[in-house]
């Protein structure tokens, strides 16, 4: 399975839904790309990274979802190697922040290149941004085309679920999902820090029921605070920290951006390949 190929297909659609001459998408999409880099430098400042527009989710998808996806994927490698991963029957995946599905992409990337078969998936993202999920279904779509016949997941299932976890009614939405057995927070715990006394509650509550023997992913930015943050829940929360690092990592070799096509020669500029990043794998005991 290969993500950028996934990536390519979505980013079609999506640029054919954006207004306007070739020039005048592709002048919109790097204008774009460069405020997403400006604001992701600046996350503690800002009013939080508005997804809604389609100019958006292409420069998104364009620029982090293979990279994030093929983190998560490597993440899963080092987790599976500490035995943290369910390998047989029905697993349930819970995405916060899920964006438009690279969490979803790096699961499943996983599960194929794994010698595990006859697994039956189960995706759930959450996110505040209703408008990732008409990405959040292409993704899928493409996902499930490009995997048919691959041994691992007989079945595959994905819901994306409006969430916005500073909402005080965000527990109560989360409440029936505790019981997953894989969640993730990509690049998600930045993007809200900012607004940590509104979320607390929603992470205090999550981290708390999440199930026992469940494995919480973290990847983001390798900054003191972001890490920081997520270890003092795990801390609080009764987890066994299975993983711990900080390093700068790179997609998979099977991920070459040539795939990107068109779009690299029109854009002239890459997607994010390195990313400086700690993570974390810990289980609920
Ligand atoms: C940097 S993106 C990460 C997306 C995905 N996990 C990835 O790695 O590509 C951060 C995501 O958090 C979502 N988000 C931001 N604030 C949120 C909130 N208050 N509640 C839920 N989701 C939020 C955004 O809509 C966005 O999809």
């Amino acid at each position: 399975m290969n993500c950028f190929e996934i990536a390519k297909k979505v980013l079609d659609r999506s640029f054919a839904k954006i207004e306007g001459s070739q020039e005048e998408k592709v002048k919109l999409i790097n204008k774009r790309i460069s405020e997403l880099q400006t604001a992701y430098g600046n996350l503690d400042q800002k009013d939080g990274v508005d997804y809604s527009d389609p100019i958006t989710q292409f420069a998104y998808i364009y620029k982090y979802t293979t990279a994030h996806a093929s983190y998560v994927c490597t993440l899963m490698e080092k987790a599976d190697r500490k035995d943290a991963l369910p390998t047989e029957g029905k697993i349930k995946l819970a995405s916060i922040g899920g964006g438009p599905g690279s969490d979803f992409l790096g699961f499943l990337k996983f599960y194929n290149s794994s010698c595990y078969s006859g697994i039956s998936a189960i995706s759930n993202s959450f996110d505040k941004d209703s408008d990732w999920s008409y990405c959040w279904s292409k993704v899928f779509e493409e996902a499930r085309e490009c995997t048919e016949g691959e041994e691992a997941c007989s079945s595959l299932s994905t819901n994306f679920h409006i969430l916005d976890v500073c909402d005080p009614k965000s527990t109560q939405r989360i409440d029936d999902y505790t019981d997953s057995d894989i969640f993730t927070m990509i690049y998600f715990m930045s993007e809200v820090y900012q607004f940590r006394d509104k979320v607390a509650p929603f992470f205090t509550y999550l981290f708390s029921n999440i199930r026992k023997g469940a494995t919480v992913l973290f990847i983001d930015n390798k900054t003191d605070r972001y890490r920081e943050w997520f270890d003092f829940f795990v801390g609080a929360n009764g987890y066994e920290v299975l993983i711990s690092g900080e390093d700068r990592w790179v997609p998979s070799f099977d991920e070459q951006k040539a795939v990107l096509g068109e779009y690299l020669t029109l854009l002239k500029q890459n997607p994010k390949l390195q990313g400086d990043i700690a993570y974390r794998v810990v289980r609920k005991m």
